[in-house]
């Protein structure tokens, strides 16, 4: 059978490009790429305490048998589900099975034709696509940019039959930077805007997250929270009051008609929360980003201002930032090229994730060796 034509011309392109994604080995390289930011996915603590609850418990279940609005709705997501709420500062929690699935979910169900989406332009993918699934007209505002989001809030102004929706995150996955979330939170109770924040990089890294830091729980509509990076293992929750939570489990495809999370995942997102109040990994990784930043600073190289765990160089050219992640593999680190078409072209950049788990000499000899390849 022939492979459509169509799609090998785009593959193609994407070699011309140099920007073909191909699926990389585990290696044995110092780790500046993954997400595990507090270790806790390597926790042996996490692993042995959830296999023991779930010994004593008699939970010897492998899948969660099917959705959750069926058989697939364990007694431990009531649990979790509270915990959750309760550590959040929030009205209810739902759980979904990863933060693709809660963005989809949301975007495609809550905003309603005639309602209004405003977005950050370097939002999550997960949103762009749920925006894509959703009846509503979405308009992207200038990155953390408040003077252009008011400008459109404005424009837009919700009224007796339309709603507005504005949508950014907490820490922004491809530059680590964050937006003036008080301002944002003001002018969407100014205008009468929903505010959505997805926490996906902020949780674990700033305690239970910036809004909750600082202390926004009230004004903003939804919390995205995702198990996957800081917490080290799967699922994610919306954060949000017990009406929506409502809407979500009747109207939200992505929670409705899929498998739900075993119940084994459910135990163990618990078990890494009761770590990230136990554990001094959270101090670590404040050290070494407070570290690597200094670092940063007198070695002169260009990254973009970032208080969290992710910081990047930006290196424009595909080659080029390609083939300086190559020379730092070669010399035993993983640090991740981000390429277009995944950023604007000209932005392209070496995204560096720090962990509580990365030495000072690991961070000072990865960071001259980067001023020797760009300088
Ligand atoms: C901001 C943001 N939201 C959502 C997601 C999706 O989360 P998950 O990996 O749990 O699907 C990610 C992950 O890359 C993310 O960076």
């Amino acid at each position: 059978m022939q492979f459509p034509k169509k799609l090998s011309t785009k593959l193609a392109q994407r070699k011309e490009n140099n920007s073909l994604r191909i699926l990389g080995e585990h290696t044995n390289l110092i780790d500046f790429s993954s997400n595990d930011y507090l270790g806790f996915a390597k926790s042996e603590v996490v692993f042995d305490k959830t296999h023991q609850f779930l010994i004593d418990k008699n939970i010897k279940i492998n899948g969660a048998t099917g959705s959750r609005l069926l058989s697939g709705n364990h007694n431990l997501y009531t649990e979790v589900e509270k915990e959750l709420s309760e550590f959040h500062n929030s009205d209810a929690a739902l759980i979904f099975n990863s933060g693709y699935d809660a963005n989809i979910g949301f975007f495609s169900s809550v905003p309603q034709r005639g309602d209004i989406i405003l977005y950050d332009e370097l939002i999550h993918a997960s949103i762009r696509d749920g925006i894509q699934l959703s009846k509503a007209k979405a308009y992207k505002f200038k990155h953390n940019n408040l003077f252009d989001l008011k400008e459109k809030i404005v424009r837009f102004k919700p009224n007796e039959n339309n709603d507005v929706y504005v949508i950014t995150e907490s820490i922004f996955s491809m530059d680590g930077d964050s937006p003036d979330l008080k301002k944002i939170v003001q002018v969407c109770e100014k205008y009468k805007a929903n505010l959505i924040v997805d926490e996906a990089h902020a949780i674990g890294v700033f305690n239970n997250g910036l809004i909750e830091e600082l202390g926004l729980e009230k004004g903003v509509f939804a919390r995205i929270i995702t198990f996957g990076k800081a917490l080290g293992c799967h699922g994610a929750a919306i954060l949000c009051c017990n009406s929506l939570k409502e809407y979500l489990i009747n109207f939200s495809r992505s929670f409705i008609y899929t498998t739900g999370l075993s119940p084994h995942s459910i135990a163990t997102i618990s078990f890494a929360y009761k770590e990230l109040q136990l554990s001094n990994s959270r101090e670590k990784l404040q050290t070494n980003i407070c570290f690597f930043t200094e670092e940063a600073n007198r070695l002169n190289l260009n990254f973009i201002k970032s208080k969290s765990a992710i910081h990047c160089c930006i290196i424009p050219g595909n080659e080029n930032v390609k083939n300086i992640a190559k020379k730092l593999e070669k010399i035993g680190f993983d640090v991740k090229p981000i390429l277009s078409p995944t950023i604007n072209k000209g932005e392209e950049r070496l995204r560096f994730c720090l962990h509580s788990y990365n030495s000072h000499q690991e961070i000072t000899f990865v960071l001259e060796q980067l001023a020797t390849f760009v300088s």
